[in-house]
């Protein structure tokens, strides 16, 4: 296992953080569980969305909040679930997702309430507010083969 390191990256837009996570997402393989965090409206069913597109979901993901955890076919098995409402070891195992793990990136918002029942997330991803309405901090933990030079392109410009 590969020492983890972290990246910290600005987005000034809904735009700039789908194509961030869609970078991530091509990186991604089955197996790898994405941990994100954050407040309500922080971004990550945005990012979540991204991560979706790079991994060759066409159909657009949508919040799971209401069914829970939602199923997609990218180029491998894409679940995506948001545990706001879980509480407990059961809870999680409820999802069915642990069963399925191999062979699906798993995509999970709310990582925070289930941190200690899901297993060790490939990536890590806390999204926090920025400087104004549309800016936010992403704090990204995980591997250099996942995350090196991720979102560069965009850092630094001021268009
Ligand atoms: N830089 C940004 N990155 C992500 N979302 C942003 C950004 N700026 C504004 N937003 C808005 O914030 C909201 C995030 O919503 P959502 O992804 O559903 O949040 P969460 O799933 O964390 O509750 C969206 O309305 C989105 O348009
Ligand atoms: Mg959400």
């Amino acid at each position: 296992m590969t020492p983890d390191v972290t990246r910290i990256r600005r987005s000034r837009s809904p735009q700039e953080t789908e194509a961030l996570a869609g970078e991530l997402g091509t990186r991604l393989e089955p197996g790898d569980l994405v941990a994100l965090i954050g407040d309500l409206g922080a971004g990550k069913t945005v990012f979540a969305r991204g991560l979706g597109a790079g991994l060759g979901v066409t159909s657009g993901v949508k919040s799971p909040t209401f069914v829970l955890v939602r199923e997609y076919a990218g180029r491998c098995t894409v679940l995506h679930a948001d545990a706001y409402r879980l509480d407990g070891e059961s809870d999680w195992e409820g999802l069915g997702i642990d069963e399925r793990r191999e062979d699906a990136v798993v995509i999970v918002e709310w990582a925070d309430r289930v941190l200690e029942h899901m297993g060790r997330p490939a990536v890590t991803i806390r999204i926090e507010d920025g400087q104004s309405d549309d800016e936010r901090q992403l704090t990204m933990t995980g591997p250099l083969s996942l995350l090196e030079g991720l979102g560069e392109r965009n850092e630094g410009g001021l268009s």
